[in-house]
Formats: structure tokens, C-alpha cells, sequence
């Protein structure tokens, strides 16, 4: 199958405020075939956020290679670059979302890349593609709310938003940064389905960061656990043990054994259910 990301021995650290540096990617070697749906987990400052700009583009390794469709972003220029990186949309953890601005103008700015300036602007005045905005809409089960202003929607609303924005974008990949983090559980589920969903009949490429361990195994086909910047497995759910969970949450203080036992129970119990 064709190559969608390919991260060979990335390197990255960020100069802290206070003076030194933060080794946030330490050697990450890790291949997504286009059209593959992976989660990436791992506890809190594990470099996940990171990951997914290298992958998006908004950020270079210090060293390792990283390439997109098999190409080489350091070798193209500028029209290429921006036609490469207009192939993944990204759905941030705080989704970038203008909060005054109406449901159907958020949409429609996933498609301000590929406009001009002029007719960027108009369309906030009179969104043209409005049709395209709508059908969006109504895939993420925002329609009636399309004319709302996206403050006035409740957190759920507003990821679902978020959501048909880079759809809109119509990309080939689909990165996606905590998208359930504002979503209360019942709800973040179906969130996640819709995503998979969405995805797969489109085939595209969905590649989701999740800090709820339970919903990522029940629902990717492949996990990969971060920690500290390195990759600690790279696994399908069924041949993830609760040892290599507590291994990937060691020292984080919000999980203890006994939660790491009942994630694996989970989500058996569902598949099994299932
Ligand atoms: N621009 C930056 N400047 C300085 N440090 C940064 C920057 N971006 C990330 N870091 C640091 O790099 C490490 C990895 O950050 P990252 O955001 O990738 O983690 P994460 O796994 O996404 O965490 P979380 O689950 O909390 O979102 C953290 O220690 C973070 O503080
Ligand atoms: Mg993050």
C-alpha cells in the first residue's frame, strides 16, 4: 500500500522558558500507510502533540527524515509544499475554532487555503460554498446549527465542528489531536466512530491522538504508545498486555495497576460484546 507518513529517527526539542531544552521526540522511527486508522497514546507530555505537527508539516525535525506520500518536504518549494500540506487536515486539541463567527464560516475556513485573500473575505460576508458547508454539517450532525454562532454551541457541537472544517479541506489524511478531550464520554464514542466512519468510507488516512485508553482499543485497529518521546510499542489492541500499559504510564500520577488492568477488561469486554 501506498505511503501516507514515514518519520525516520526524528529528533526534536524546544528551548524552555526558563533556559535549557526539552527533548520532546527522541528517535521516533514510524511508518502510516494512506488509508491506515491509528490512535496514539501515552501519558501527558509524551511528545503526541508534537508527533502530529511533524506529520502535519508545521514543524521540522532537528534531525531524521520525515516525509509525506513518500516526498520529501525539505526538497520541493513553496506551490508544492502547500499543495503537500493542503493533503492532511488537522483537528487541534483547542480546534482553532473563531468562537464569534457562525457554524458555517468555521466550516468554510478549511477551505481558506486554497482560496485567495479577496475571496476569502467575501465569503465571510456571503459564504459561496455554502452547499459543501451544509453537506458537512449534516455528515457531523451540526446542520440545525449551522447559522448559530459557534459560542453559542456546546463543546461536543463545537468539536463536530471542527470536525467538518477539515473535511471541507477534503484531505487525504486526517490527524486528529485529543478531538473527544471536551466531550463528555457518553458522547465521545460516537465521536470517534463518526471519525472512523467518515474516514473509512472515504478512505482516508486517520491518525488520533487519545488519552482515554479504552476508546482507542476499542476502536483502531493499530496503537501505538509514546512515552517520553520515544515509541514503547506499536501494537493491535489484542496484543496489548496491562504491563506494557503501566510501562508506557509509569510515573504518571493519575494511573494506578488497577486501572491499567481495567482498560485491557474494557475493551475485550466490548469487543467480545461486540
Ligand atoms: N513550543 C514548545 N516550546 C517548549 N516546549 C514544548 C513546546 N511544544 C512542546 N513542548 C514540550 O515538549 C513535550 C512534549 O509536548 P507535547 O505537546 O508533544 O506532548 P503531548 O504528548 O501532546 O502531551 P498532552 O497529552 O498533555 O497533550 C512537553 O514536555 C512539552 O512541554
Ligand atoms: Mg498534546
Amino acid at each position: 500500500m501506498e505511503s501516507a507518513f514515514d518519520l525516520v529517527d526524528v529528533h526534536k526539542r524546544f528551548r524552555m522558558a526558563g533556559g535549557g531544552w526539552k527533548r520532546a521526540l527522541r528517535g521516533v522511527t514510524l511508518s502510516i500507510r494512506a488509508g491506515e486508522s491509528v490512535a496514539i497514546i501515552g501519558p501527558s507530555g509524551a511528545g503526541k502533540t508534537t508527533l502530529l505537527r511533524m506529520m502535519n508539516l508545521t514543524l521540522r525535525p532537528d534531525s531524521g527524515e520525515v516525509r509525506v506520500n513518500g516526498i520529501d518536504p525539505g526538497g520541493i518549494g513553496g506551490k508544492e509544499l502547500r499543495r503537500l500540506r493542503s493533503m492532511t487536515g488537522t483537528i487541534y486539541q483547542q480546534h482553532n475554532l473563531i468562537p464569534t463567527l457562525r457554524t458555517i464560516h468555521n466550516i468554510l475556513a478549511g477551505r481558506l487555503s486554497s482560496w485567495s485573500i479577496l475571496r476569502s473575505l467575501y465569503s465571510l460576508i456571503a459564504p459561496r460554498e455554502t452547499g459543501r458547508a451544509a453537506e458537512a454539517a449534516h455528515r457531523v450532525g451540526v446542520l440545525d446549527k449551522l447559522w448559530e454562532r459557534t459560542d453559542r454551541l456546546s463543546g461536543g457541537e463545537q468539536q463536530r465542528v471542527a470536525i467538518a472544517r477539515a473535511l471541507i479541506q477534503n484531505p487525504r489524511h486526517l490527524l486528529a489531536d485529543e478531538p473527544i478531550a471536551s466531550v463528555d464520554p457518553s458522547r465521545a464514542d460516537a465521536l470517534i466512530s463518526l471519525l472512523r466512519k467518515l474516514s473509512d468510507e472515504n478512505r482516508k488516512t486517520i491518525l488520533v491522538n487519545l488519552h482515554d485508553v479504552p476508546v482507542a482499543l476499542r476502536h483502531f485497529p493499530r496503537i501505538v504508545g509514546l512515552s517520553a518521546g520515544k515509541v514503547l510499542f506499536d501494537l493491535p489492541p489484542g496484543e496489548i498486555t496491562g504491563d506494557l500499559l503501566i510501562q508506557l504510564y509509569e510515573g504518571d500520577q493519575e494511573m494506578t495497576a488497577g486501572e491499567a488492568y481495567a482498560w485491557i477488561g474494557e475493551a475485550m469486554k466490548e469487543s467480545l460484546a461486540g
